[in-house]
């Protein structure tokens, strides 16, 4: 039967991204959409690079566990109708956003709870799993128990609580559970972890080292069913629950089709994954341990990203401090947001949000520097005859010749940045070469060169060159754009005429020639509006 499950294979499925699964027991906020947005960005990247769209691209809910059974109950919801209307709310921010997601997973799915079945009975049979009594200190907020090292009495408000490393509470607890023996699996964890990096950026492969060095040899991976009933149920115990992280983290399996032949999965290993840096236990250590066990490849990479701040807090219900994304879109265009989070989120380190910064980056950046650059250079005042020069003339020198190099090397540096989701790093250098593209128009003043055109013949190859190089540098910008702004990357390429947009097409092709003048143009594509609006202040 497993192995019928997966005979629809695509054997060409060539890239494999996923999004941590979210808690669905809060509405999603902007950190949500940026994990969501990074991932789709790095899987347009992946495309324009294959030539073609065969990836998987995976989101989706985390449903079961303390978590969620506890605000169902706060509202008087049974479990599931609670989680049906929260993954609405979901699905539908993401719908808005017009991305490349091939799958979203919700663990309540009946696909997902066999998978889960299916990785628990193995690792049983694998002699990995036992019951044991445990006691320790238990985290309610994570759902996980707190190695006695890092947890902390202090004093509030006259009581004695002991907390965790991120101060949250934590309560002296002990129950039977079904152990997973991590401690078999931590050399092999090391070894990955010192050998390949697969963590980016690199502080954070350093940070689960040294997490991997503070771990017990045990993780408990069931609940009693008092504790937990929203849950997948252990096989042939119905006295217990499985524990949700393991539960969530077999999603990424579900995606791929398991259970079922391993060299039969979907595609596996798993090229890329997102996550933020609290979840980062669990994916680089917890989730490889898992994966060795099953016999199955580790992924290639996880990039590991910061969070974004409010205020320089943590975004918090209890703070009152949560954005809305939707807001947001109201006031920035949904490309506009996605441009923003882009732009201004570091994976390295925390990034506050604040909509003035991000309004004013938007309209400085988007309408003009990028827009301004392709409205101007198609204006009847600079391009009367709507024409794209096909060559720079042969005496062509100094600062377009600079401008064409620094184009060269703008490519190189978004292929690297954006490889590991530093999209910011890119964005920067493009920005900076459309506004290098600005100042040689302030100089040459094409608008001026265009009244006499044909009685001074140095005006005209001036001009043709000018004209020549922006055309260049937009239709380069506008294909490197693509990850980030498909939308209005994609208006500005139809404009152009390009019909070639993959990652390769990014290449220079500009060159120099003798006969520039006998060159035919080519027309431009009719432009009568901007490619991006200034936004207007909202109320
Ligand atoms: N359900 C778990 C993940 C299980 S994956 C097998 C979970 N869910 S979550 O909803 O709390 O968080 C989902 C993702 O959103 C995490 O990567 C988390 O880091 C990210 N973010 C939550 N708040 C964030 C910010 N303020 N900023 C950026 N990302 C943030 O953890």
């Amino acid at each position: 039967m497993a192995t019928s499950r997966c005979s629809h294979i695509s054997r060409s499925l060539s890239y494999y991204i996923t999004t941590p699964i979210f808690y669905v027991n809060s509405a999603p906020h902007i950190g949500h959409v940026y994990s969501f947005l990074l991932a789709d960005a790095l899987n347009r990247f992946q495309r324009l690079k294959l030539g073609h769209d065969q990836t998987i691209f995976s989101t989706g809910l985390d449903e079961h566990g303390i978590k969620i059974q506890t605000a169902a109950a706060s509202v008087n919801t049974d479990c599931r109708q609670f989680c049906d209307r929260n993954a609405q709310k979901f699905k539908d921010l993401f719908a808005k956003y017009d991305t490349t997601l091939t799958n979203f997973v919700r663990t309540s799915d009946d696909d997902h709870v066999e998978a889960v079945l299916s990785v628990w009975r193995t690792l049983m049979d694998k002699g990995y799993i036992h019951r044991k009594e445990y006691c320790g200190w238990y985290c309610t907020n994570d759902e996980t128990f707190i190695p006695d090292s890092q947890v902390q009495e202090i004093e509030i408000n006259g009581e004695q609580v002991h907390q965790d490393a991120s101060q949250n509470t934590v309560h002296w607890s002990s129950e039977i559970n079904y152990m997973f023996n991590f401690g078999h699996f931590k050399q092999d964890i090391l070894d990955w972890l010192k050998r390949e990096r697969p963590v980016t950026p690199v502080r954070f492969n350093d940070e689960a080292i040294a997490f991997l060095d503070r771990m017990g040899d045990d993780i408990s991976i069931s609940r009693p069913l008092e504790r937990l009933n929203w849950g997948i149920r252990v096989p042939n115990d119905s006295s217990q629950t499985i524990y949700v992280w393991l539960d969530a983290l077999i999603n990424y399996l579900t995606v791929a089709g398991y259970p079922c032949a391993l060299h039969n999965l979907k595609r596996w290993p798993i090229d890329c994954q997102i996550l933020g840096k609290d979840i980062l236990k669990f994916h680089a250590l917890y989730w490889p341990a898992f994966l060795i066990a099953l016999d199955l490849s580790l992924p290639r990479k996880l990039i590991c990203h910061s969070h974004w701040l409010v205020d320089s807090k943590k975004i918090s219900k209890s703070r009152g401090n949560v954005i809305d994304p939707l807001e947001e879109n109201r006031h920035l265009t949904r490309e506009g947001l996605r441009y923003f989070l882009l732009r201004n989120g570091t994976p390295h380190s925390d990034t506050n949000y604040d909509r003035t910064q991000a309004f004013n980056r938007v309209n400085s950046e988007l309408a003009n520097t990028y827009g301004c650059l392709m409205s101007r250079c198609c204006s009847d005042v600079i391009n009367p005859n709507h024409e794209i020069p096909q060559h720079l003339s042969d005496r062509c020198a100094g600062d377009i010749i600079r401008l064409k190099e620094r184009l060269k090397d703008c490519k190189v540096v978004c292929e690297q940045s954006f490889e590991d989701g530093n999209f910011y790093k890119g964005l920067e250098e493009i920005m900076s070469v459309l506004r290098d593209n600005h100042n040689l128009y302030e100089q040459a003043q094409p608008w001026k060169l265009v009244k006499e055109l044909k009685s001074n013949p140095d005006n005209l190859m001036v001009h043709n060159d000018i004209q020549a190089i922006t055309f260049e540098v937009l239709r380069v910008c506008s294909i490197l754009l693509q990850p980030v702004i498909p939308g209005i990357a994609g208006a500005a390429l139809d404009s152009l005429e390009a019909h070639d947009r993959f990652w390769t097409d990014a290449d220079v092709k500009l060159e120099q020639s003798s006969r520039w003048k006998s060159s035919c143009p080519r027309k431009l594509a009719s432009l009568r509006k901007p490619v991006f609006l200034r936004l207007k202040a909202q109320d």
